[in-house]
C-alpha cells in the first residue's frame, strides 16, 4: 500500500493509500464513524462506513480515542466542503497506539491548564495553524535576505556586554568570569556588516523583564539584519519591504492555516511598501490632541499610547526620531537637532504594538566613547566595539524584528505565548 502525508493525498484521488495519523476527534453512530485525523502535514475527515469495511474495522473506528495514533488505509475522494477539499472512505485501521484520557477535550479549557498542557495543546487546530505561520515567517525571510545579497551570521548566545540596557539581563557564571545570556545579537552584527556587507541573524534573546503582558516573552527569538553604508532611510526601506514581504508570503502560503484562525485577511492584504511615518514630535502632538493629558515631550510610549497612533493607519506606521535620552548609547543622534536620534519603531496595526526597533548607528570614534561613558558602560566589555570604528568606520544601520509579535499580529491571536513552541514568561519554565 502507498504510505502518504495528509497533504500530499491531493495526488491520489481515486486510489487508495495509507496515512500515519493521530485521531484528533470522532463521532460515530451504529453505522458510521466519521474520525478526524491529523498527522502534521494536514487534517483529513476519515469515513468508515460500517456496511463496507470488516467488522473489526467498524469495531475499531468505534472505539478508537481522542489523540490515539493509527495507521489508516482508505481511498480518497474530493470533498467540496471540507476546508481541506478531500477525505478519506476508510478500508483498513491499524490502532499503534490507544491513548488514555487524553486531557484536552474539545470542550472549553482555561489558559493555565492550556499553558501546563503545552506539550500536548500544541497538536490543536488553532495552535498548528499558528506554529505553520511562524515557520512560513522564517521561511520569507531567508528568502528575503537571501535575494537581496545578505548572508546569514550567528552572533553568540553568551555574551560579556548589554546592548539594550543593563537592567534586564540573565546573569551566568562563565567558568571564573560573569557573562550574560545575549539580549540582542547586534553588536556582533556590526562587526559581521564590516566583514560582510550585509548580514542577518536569526536566533534566541533573552530579557529579564518583569512584564506581564501580552507582547512579553522572557525568550523570544529576533531578526536582526545590519547593513554597511545604508543610512537612516536606506534602513526604513530595507524594512518596510521585508515585513511587506512576510505578509504576502503568508497570504499566499498560508491561506488554510489563516482561515482557521478566522483572520480578517483583507487587513492584511493592504500591507504593502511604502509604511506611513510620523516623527516622535508629531506622535505626542497627536497624543495631548486625542486626550492623553499627562504625556510629555520626553516620555516613552506605552501600549495604549501606540495602539492610539496605529488606528489612525491601515499598514504599520514608523515613529521615527525619538528623544536620545529614551533610546540606547549606539543611535546615531540627527545631525541638524542633537536631542533625537536617527532611529524608528515599527508599530504593527490592530493593537500589536511595537514589532521592529533600529536606527542609524554611531560610527564616530569620539562621540561613540561619549557615549559610553554616560551611560557608565565597562570600557573594557566594549573594547572590541569601539575598535570597529577605528579601522574604516563607516555609516551603518540596522534593525531587529520580534518574531513572536510579528507571527501574534499577522495570526491575530491576542497573546504572544501562543506564537513560540515553549512560551518562557514570568512564573513559567514549564513545560
Ligand atoms: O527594540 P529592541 O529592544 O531592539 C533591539 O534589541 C535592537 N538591538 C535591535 C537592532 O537594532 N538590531 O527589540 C527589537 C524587537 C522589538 O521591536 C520587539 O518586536 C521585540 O524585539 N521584543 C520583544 N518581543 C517579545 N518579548 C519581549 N520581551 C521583547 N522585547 C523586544
Ligand atoms: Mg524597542
Amino acid at each position: 500500500m502507498t504510505k502518504t502525508t495528509i497533504s500530499q493525498v491531493h495526488k491520489y484521488v481515486d486510489q487508495e493509500v495509507t496515512i500515519g495519523a493521530w485521531i484528533a476527534n470522532k463521532r460515530s453512530s451504529g453505522k458510521i464513524a466519521f474520525l478526524q485525523l491529523r498527522d502534521g502535514t494536514g487534517f483529513i475527515q476519515g469515513v468508515v462506513v460500517k456496511a463496507e469495511v470488516p467488522e473489526e474495522v467498524f469495531q475499531g473506528a468505534k472505539s478508537v480515542t481522542q489523540e490515539s495514533s493509527v495507521y489508516v488505509t482508505g481511498k480518497i475522494q474530493k470533498d467540496e466542503r471540507s476546508p481541506f477539499g478531500f477525505e478519506m472512505l476508510v478500508t483498513g485501521l491499524e490502532v499503534i497506539h490507544q491513548a488514555v484520557d487524553y486531557p484536552i477535550t474539545p470542550k472549553e479549557h482555561g489558559t493555565e491548564f492550556l499553558m501546563d498542557n503545552r506539550h500536548l495543546w500544541l497538536r490543536s487546530r488553532r495552535q498548528h495553524a499558528v506554529m505553520k505561520i511562524r515557520n512560513e515567517i522564517i521561511r520569507a525571510t531567508y528568502e528575503f535576505f537571501n535575494e537581496q545579497g545578505f548572508s546569514k551570521i550567528d552572533p553568540p548566545i553568551l555574551t560579556g556586554s548589554a546592548p539594550e540596557g543593563t537592567s534586564e539581563l540573565f546573569a551566568t557564571k562563565y567558568f571564573d568570569e560573569d557573562a550574560y545570556l545575549s539580549q540582542s545579537g547586534q553588536l556582533y552584527m556590526e562587526a559581521a556588516a564590516m566583514a560582510l556587507g550585509k548580514v542577518f541573524s536569526f536566533g534566541p534573546t533573552f530579557r529579564a523583564e518583569k512584564s506581564k503582558t501580552r507582547r512579553h516573552l522572557i525568550e523570544f527569538w529576533m531578526i536582526e539584519p545590519e547593513m554597511a553604508f545604508y543610512e537612516f532611510e536606506d534602513n526604513l526601506k530595507v524594512q518596510e519591504e521585508y515585513v511587506a514581504h512576510i505578509v504576502q508570503s503568508v497570504l499566499k502560503n498560508c491561506s488554510i492555516e489563516l482561515k482557521t484562525l478566522g483572520r480578517d485577511t483583507e487587513k492584511l492584504e493592504k500591507v504593502t511598501a511604502p509604511f506611513p511615518r510620523i516623527t516622535y514630535d508629531e506622535a505626542i502632538k497627536f497624543l495631548q490632541e486625542k486626550g492623553f493629558d499627562d504625556i510629555q515631550w520626553g516620555d516613552d510610549f506605552g501600549a495604549p499610547h501606540e495602539t492610539a497612533i496605529a488606528e489612525s493607519y491601515d499598514k504599520p506606521v514608523f515613529i521615527t526620531h525619538y528623544p536620545t535620552s529614551l533610546k540606547p548609547f549606539y543611535m546615531q543622534p540627527d545631525p541638524s537637532r542633537e536631542d533625537v536620534v536617527l532611529c524608528a519603531d515599527l508599530i504593527a496595526p490592530e493593537g500589536y504594538g511595537e514589532i521592529i526597533g533600529g536606527s542609524e548607528r554611531i560610527h564616530d570614534y569620539e562621540l561613540l566613547k561619549q557615549r559610553l561613558d554616560e551611560h557608565k558602560l565597562d570600557m573594557d566589555a566594549y573594547k572590541w566595539y569601539l575598535e570597529l570604528r577605528q579601522y574604516g568606520s563607516v555609516p551603518h544601520s540596522g534593525f531587529g524584528l520580534g518574531l513572536e509579535r510579528t507571527v501574534a499580529w499577522i495570526s491575530g491571536v491576542e497573546h504572544v505565548r501562543e506564537t513560540i513552541p515553549f512560551p518562557r514568561l514570568l512564573n513559567r519554565l514549564y513545560p
